[in-house]
């Protein structure tokens, strides 16, 4: 088993846990990066317990959260069950580093996910899952800062890589940036050193 399974992700979000971030709100790329889009259909990939699934579902996406944590989807149902956003986001437990599936999305998001099967790879798949005319929003732990909270080099990766994925005919980069940020939980506070990219297809 590698060091990402399903057997890592499911203790990182069982209940008795109690993960601080399990309380957090959505990231603020987010709002940023999808309010100018046309609302539609929404893949957040490797969602968590939920909190940009919600984001989206409260601002109109019909979406779709999918992750390998059964765990962490309780969590997120239960959450979308207490803002009266039940109907709006589907929710799939699934390795989406395996998964196969014919369905495509308006928007394909992802944070902060790194499957064990590596971060190119992974964000290669999410963009095949991306509707015609569809974005891909990707926001990573950016490769060779100090994350202070033990990501090795494969979870991680540059900014000059996840571009390179989207440098053919088939896509247009609207933004590509890496940023550093301020998180606030519970008293204390963690420094996240983040890449983003936003590409749509031209297809
Ligand atoms: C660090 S958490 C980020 C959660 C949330 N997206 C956020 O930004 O707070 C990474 C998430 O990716 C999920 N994940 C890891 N590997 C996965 C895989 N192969 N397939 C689906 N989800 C996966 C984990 O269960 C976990 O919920």
């Amino acid at each position: 088993m590698g060091e990402f399974d399903k057997g890592y992700w499911e203790e990182h979000w069982a209940p008795t846990v109690g993960k601080d971030s399990a309380e957090l709100p959505v990231n603020p790329y987010i709002p940023t990066e999808t309010k100018h889009l046309t609302v539609g259909t929404a893949l957040d990939a490797g969602c968590g317990t939920g909190a940009e699934a919600l984001w989206l579902a409260a601002n109109g996406w019909v979406v779709t959260g999918a992750d390998i944590s059964a765990n962490a989807l309780t969590t997120g149902a239960a959450r979308a069950s207490a803002a009266n956003l039940t109907d709006q986001i589907e929710w799939v437990e699934a390795d989406l580093g395996r998964w196969e599936t014919d369905r495509r999305w308006d928007l394909v998001v992802t944070s902060y996910a790194h499957p064990d099967t590596g971060q190119l790879a992974f964000y290669r798949r999410l963009s095949s899952w991306v509707a015609p005319g569809g974005t891909i929003l990707i926001i990573g732990h950016l490769h060779g800062a100090d994350h202070g909270h033990g990501h090795p080099d494969g979870a991680t990766a540059t900014l000059s890589g996840i571009k390179s994925l989207f440098e053919g005919p088939g896509w247009t980069i609207d933004v590509g940036y890496q940023t550093v940020r301020t998180v606030h939980v519970r008293g204390h506070s963690t420094q996240l050193h983040d890449v983003v990219v936003r590409a749509h297809s031209n297809s």
